[in-house]
């Protein structure tokens, strides 16, 4: 029965080995390595065969053996992913890493048409090149592709001003779990002809099919982005901080972030060449962007709102940044917390969202409740305030067993945030997905109907369920 198998598997792998040439695959566990944990290092898979496609066709032709074998595949981009999607647990891993042509740059039309493995970084560039703007940012954009950043829907800290990646899409192409393609790729603001299937595909986390090429909108490059780094003396004051930041600018806000002092302090301590922009003893901080489309008049937008923050003590601190140097040293700091928080050891994560109305009472009474659980426990709650989404972790308290805590007992803390979140009118994955991480609770989190609905879809499309299983559903 085992012989047959592996007898089985190595006819599979000599065929994909034909069909995608010697390029096209590999077995090689040094290759293989980085493709089968998280970046994380929380979790660490298996994959019989690396499949490494260099165009649609050739996608096609995997996935076609793939089904002809009965073999689950698991698609990955750049593994950037939080909750445990993108790492193979014994299927077939197909990477888009190949695949990373430019198909077109339509500057009349704001759009642009790329493979799934372009790198988010090259994307901005490419925007650029053309005087336009990309304006998907995160932190992992060095290493996240396009094709993962449509199949989690990716967020990051431009949200507010031009959404999330579902927000940024025109048309996909994609290869159904048979093998057929589909070319979805329209570059259209307006089609209303029937059910808007790139939808079902994004953010889908590689459980219908595989993303293998978009089109993506483009805006206008802002001609000047002015930056600050405020201080504030609790969340509250960061809310009020917004608004009024959204009304002077007249809706020029493109990022707000929230920092915590911990936070901070972490970054400083394991990030080299980071220094606090305004050292104070209050516990939070703000780094807002405005993105304006005149270098004339900018600068005293920022300057009139922050003085007027800071006359209605909305505010108690504040640095604009006066150099590229400063305001990367900003953006350092803010894209660095989760790295930070990784070198001092493993914690509770949640990637929550609220409305933006009920940020400071979530991040209060959620602070409260841990502290209250778990004595010692320290929150790190930090992140995108400015479209409701908060990651909210918390890290064990000083000599407690980390693994056990994240693995054990800290899990009633987590069930409390995450009902607290629902009792807000919450989500438990703002932005993070739900790979296999939060599947389970997923299912029971959800009504019965919105979880009949979405297996009826998983159904229709992947009916032998291959495609990332146990992942989402
Ligand atoms: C972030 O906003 O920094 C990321 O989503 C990472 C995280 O949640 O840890
Ligand atoms: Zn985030």
């Amino acid at each position: 029965m085992a012989d047959d198998h592996g007898d089985r598997i190595a006819q599979f792998i000599a065929r994909m080995t034909t069909a995608l040439g010697p390029k096209g695959v590999s077995t090689d566990p040094v290759e293989i390595e980085p493709h089968i944990q998280d970046w994380r290092g929380r979790w660490k898979g298996s994959t019989p065969l690396l499949v490494k496609p260099a165009s649609t066709e050739e996608v096609s032709a995997a996935m076609t053996l793939c089904a002809e074998y009965g073999l689950a595949v698991n698609p990955q981009g750049g593994n950037s992913g939080m909750v445990n999607g993108s790492v193979p647990e014994g299927e077939v891993l197909i990477s888009l890493k190949r695949m990373n042509k430019v198909r077109e740059v339509d500057v009349l039309n704001d759009a642009m048409t790329l493979e799934a493995g372009v790198i988010l970084t090259k994307a901005q560039e490419i925007a650029d090149q053309h005087e336009r703007l990309f304006p998907l940012s995160l932190g992992a954009q060095g290493v996240a592709m396009v094709g993962g950043l449509i199949s989690t829907n990716a967020g990051g800290v431009g949200v507010l001003r031009y959404g999330m990646m579902r927000d940024l899409v025109l048309g996909i192409e994609a290869v159904l779990p048979d093998g057929r393609v589909w070319n979805g790729l329209r570059g259209l603001r307006k089609d209303n002809t029937g059910y808007d299937l790139k939808h079902l595909f994004i953010g889908a986390e590689g459980t219908l099919g595989v993303v293998t090429a978009a089109t993506l909108k483009l805006f206008p490059k802002p001609a000047v982005k002015e930056t600050a780094w405020a201080t504030v003396a609790s969340p509250q004051k960061a809310v009020e901080l917004l608004q009024l930041a959204k009304k002077a600018s007249g809706g020029a806000v493109t990022s707000f972030e929230i920092v915590p002092k911990l936070g901070l302090e972490l970054v400083l301590k394991h990030i080299p060449d980071t220094r606090d922009p305004l050292p104070t003893a209050l516990p939070w901080r703000v780094l807002i962007e405005l993105s304006l489309p005149r270098i004339d008049g900018a600068r005293e937008i920022m300057e009139g709102m922050l003085g007027e923050a800071l006359e209605s003590e909305i505010i108690a601190d504040v640095a604009i940044c006066e150099s590229e140097a400063q305001k990367a040293m900003c953006w350092k700091i803010r894209e660095n917390i989760a790295v930070a928080e990784k070198a001092h050891g493993k914690a509770l994560k949640h990637d929550v969202s609220v409305p933006v109305s009920r940020v400071a009472e979530f991040i209060e009474r959620g602070t409260a409740l841990a502290h209250q659980m778990q004595p010692g426990a320290d929150v790190i709650a930090f992140g995108h305030v400015g479209d409701g989404n908060i990651h909210f972790n918390i890290t064990p308290p000083a000599g407690a067993d980390q693994d056990r805590f994240v693995e054990q007992d800290g899990l009633p803390m987590s069930k409390a945030v995450h009902d607290l979140i629902a009792s807000l009118n919450g989500s438990i994955s703002a932005e993070h997905g739900i790979g296999r991480l939060k599947r389970d609770e997923l299912a029971w989190r959800k009504s019965a109907v919105e979880m009949d609905m979405m297996r009826a879809v998983k159904r229709a499309l992947d009916p032998d369920g291959r495609m990332n299983p146990g992942r989402v559903l």
